[in-house]
């Protein structure tokens, strides 16, 4: 389906990060993702933040469109297309969120629902400094025991969350483990989890332009994300070489993370 829609609400998340929500009917699952079209500018894949009737995004400044998305005031007409890709298995019993800055944006909506139907969410949520910590409200307010780590220090434990999810896997049973983040992270979180016996499922970003498995923009080894992903089993992701290493530009040009 597609749609334009108006800008319901606009909460600012953090300073770099804001939420934007919107009515669109469409069923999703946490782990989709819509393509945004900002009319006069450009289509971009945002995750779903929110997947209920009123369907929220939440985005990161990175360049012009999302600078552009996040000026953006309540009663802004967006096109919205979608929802697409594959989304989060929500059977895991205890399931351990692993969330790198705005990582947590395509998480909090899946640990919501795993919770929701009795699982046990421990979240460590990751920032470079506490006032980019995002969700963190929510996770507790659906009942996660949650552990930060920045950068600087200046909440939780200094340093990456890497540490913090990996004193995790050694003290706590987990039945499965989530992240989402650079992807620098998300090979570490996923390796840990293999050295614990825990599956790790990862949800990963490349450039998109139809969403629809045609136009090899997306393209990560055999896969294209938008359709076999964006959500992939940890094992399918750490063997590729590109995974943690490279990406594609726009012009399909190959460029170090
Ligand atoms: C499936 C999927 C889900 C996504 N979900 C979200 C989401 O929930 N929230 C969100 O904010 N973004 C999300 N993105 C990323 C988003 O689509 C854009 O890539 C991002 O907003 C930057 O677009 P831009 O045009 O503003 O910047 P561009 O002009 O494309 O980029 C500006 C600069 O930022 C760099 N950059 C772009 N994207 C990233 C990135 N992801 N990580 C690090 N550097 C980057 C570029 O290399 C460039 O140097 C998602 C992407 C995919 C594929
Ligand atoms: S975005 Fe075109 S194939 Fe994935």
């Amino acid at each position: 389906m597609r749609e334009v829609v108006a800008v319901s609400e606009r909460v600012q998340e953090t300073p770099s990060t804001v939420t934007l929500r919107f009515a669109y009917p469409d069923e999703a699952r946490p782990g989709q993702f819509v393509m945004l079209w900002i009319p006069g500018d450009d289509e971009i894949p945002m995750s779903l933040s929110y997947v209920g009737r009123s369907k929220g995004v939440t985005v990161k400044v990175m360049g012009s469109t999302s600078r552009h998305i996040q000026s953006l005031a309540p009663g802004a007409q967006i096109g919205v297309r979608g929802p697409y890709g594959n989304a989060f298995d929500l059977a895991p019993r205890r399931v351990l969120v692993v969330a790198g800055g705005s990582g947590a944006a395509v998480l909090a909506p899946a640990a919501e629902a795993a919770a929701r139907v009795g699982s046990e969410v421990t979240a460590a949520l990751g920032a470079t400094t506490g006032s980019e910590l995002l969700f963190e409200a929510r996770f507790r307010q659906m009942g996660a025991r949650v552990e930060l780590a920045t950068d600087d220090g200046s909440i939780g434990a200094r340093g990456f969350v890497t540490g913090v999810s990996d004193s995790l896997l050694a003290s706590t049973i987990f039945d499965a483990v989530w992240t989402c983040g650079p992807e620098v992270m998300m090979d570490k979180v996923i390796r840990s989890a293999r050295r614990a016996g825990v599956p790790a499922y990862g949800s990963v970003e490349r450039v998109m332009k139809c969403a629809l498995g045609m136009c090899d923009a997306c393209a990560l080894g055999p896969y294209h994300v938008c359709v076999d992903g964006p959500v992939f089993p940890g094992d399918a992701l750490t063997p590729l070489p590109e995974f943690g290493r490279f990406k594609r530009e726009p012009s399909g040009r190959v460029v170090p993370h």
